[in-house]
C-alpha cells in the first residue's frame, strides 16, 4: 500500500500578519517576516482510506486540511479516498503555530501522494496557505519573507528565505504559560480586528516600515535593532486585538510575567526579546551564546507550566 510522510517546522513571525485582503483565499493585506524553527515540527501522513470517505486522524476540525486537500485534488484530478494524520511534536492550537506546520507538512505530503512530487514548492505553498496564511513561511528555511503580492487571485503572494539561519543564528526558549486551545482562532479574530478595531489601518500603515528596517537588522546581523522592531511590532498587533470589540486578549497572567523577565535580562546585558501570537505563550529570542543562561533563568518563573527549546533553521522542509 503507498504510505508517504512529510514534515513541515513551526514558524514565528518577527514582523506579523494580522489582516487579509481576501478572506476565502487567505491573502494577507502586508507581508509579514519570520523565522523557521529546527525542533517544533509537523508530520502528516497519507495512505490509502479503506472505504469510500476520507479518514481524519488530526488534532481539531479538519476544515483547513479539507481546504488543502480540495486544492491539491483540483490540481491534480485525483479523487482516491485518503487517510491522513497529521501530528505535532508540541501543544497545538495554543499559539505555536501548530496550524502553519500542519497545513505546510500536509500539502507536501499531497505533492508526494497524488503527485509524485510534480508540483514546484510555489504552487505546495498556494495550496497550504488556503488551510493557513502563515504556512507558507513553514516551507522555507531560515529567515523568511512572505510578500503579500497585488494579484487578486494571489498568483504573486509567494514566499522565499531571505537569509540563511547561519547569517545570524538565533535560539528560542518558549514559556508554555498555558497549552490548551486558545479562546479564539486567528481567523475569526483577524475579522473581528478588522471590523472593529481602530488600530488595524495604522498597523497596516506601518508595515513597510518594519519590515524594512527587520531586514536590515538581520542584513547588518544588529540582534538589538531586530529586537526593538520585533517587540514593537508585536505589541502594535496585541494593541490592534485589545482594541477590538469585544477585546481580542490573549495574554494571562504568565504571558505578563515573562515579558517583565526579558526585559530585566536585557537590562542586565543579556541579549534576549520577546515575541507572542495568537495565544499566551511568550517565544524567546537570544543569541545562542545566551540560551542557556536564558533557558536557566525563566525555570523560575512561577507561572510559566514547562519551556521548550528551538533554534532557526536551516533545514529545508522540501528537501
Ligand atoms: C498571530 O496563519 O493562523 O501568528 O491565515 O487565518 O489561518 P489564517 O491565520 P494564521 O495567522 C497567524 C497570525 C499570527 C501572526 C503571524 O504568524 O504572522
Amino acid at each position: 500500500m503507498k504510505k508517504v510522510e512529510a514534515s513541515a517546522p513551526s514558524n514565528i513571525a518577527l514582523v506579523k500578519y494580522w489582516g487579509k485582503r481576501h478572506t476565502k483565499l487567505n491573502l494577507p493585506l502586508t507581508s509579514s517576516f519570520s523565522v523557521s524553527l529546527t525542533n517544533m515540527r509537523s508530520h502528516a501522513t497519507i495512505t490509502e482510506a479503506s472505504g469510500t470517505e476520507d479518514e481524519w486522524d488530526i488534532h481539531g476540525n479538519p476544515s483547513k486540511a479539507q481546504k488543502v486537500l480540495a486544492c491539491a485534488r483540483a490540481a491534480t484530478q485525483d479523487e482516491r479516498p485518503l487517510k491522513i494524520s497529521i501530528v505535532n511534536d508540541f501543544p497545538s492550537g495554543a499559539g505555536l503555530a501548530s496550524s502553519a506546520s500542519s497545513m505546510a507538512a500536509f500539502a507536501l505530503a499531497l505533492n508526494s501522494y497524488l503527485a509524485d512530487d510534480a508540483f514546484d514548492l510555489e504552487t505546495i505553498s498556494h495550496w497550504s496557505r488556503l488551510g493557513s496564511g502563515s504556512s507558507v513561511r513553514s516551507l522555507y528555511p531560515g529567515y523568511v519573507l512572505w510578500d503579500a503580492g497585488t494579484d487578486e487571485e494571489g498568483k504573486d503572494c509567494v514566499a522565499h528565505t531571505a537569509f540563511a539561519a547561519s547569517h545570524m543564528p538565533l535560539s528560542l526558549v518558549v514559556c508554555v504559560v498555558d497549552d490548551q486551545p486558545k479562546p479564539i482562532g486567528s481567523t475569526a479574530a483577524m475579522e473581528r480586528s478588522r471590523d472593529t478595531s481602530p488600530l488595524y489601518d495604522e498597523f497596516h500603515a506601518n508595515n513597510e516600515q518594519y519590515l524594512q528596517e527587520a531586514l536590515d537588522a538581520v542584513k547588518n546581523k544588529d540582534f538589538y535593532k531586530l529586537a526593538e522592531i520585533s517587540e514593537s511590532n508585536c505589541q502594535a498587533m496585541h494593541a490592534v486585538m485589545q482594541a477590538s470589540q469585544p477585546p481580542v486578549n490573549y495574554f494571562k497572567t504568565g504571558t505578563k510575567q515573562a515579558i517583565e523577565h526579558v526585559q530585566k535580562m536585557r537590562q542586565e546585558g543579556i541579549p534576549c526579546f520577546f515575541t507572542i501570537d495568537a495565544g499566551p505563550n511568550v517565544k524567546i529570542f537570544c543569541t545562542p551564546e545566551a540560551k542557556d543562561e536564558v533557558h536557566e533563568r525563566c525555570k523560575s518563573l512561577s507561572d510559566v507550566k514547562h519551556l521548550l527549546l528551538d533554534q532557526v533553521s536551516d533545514d529545508s522542509p522540501a528537501s
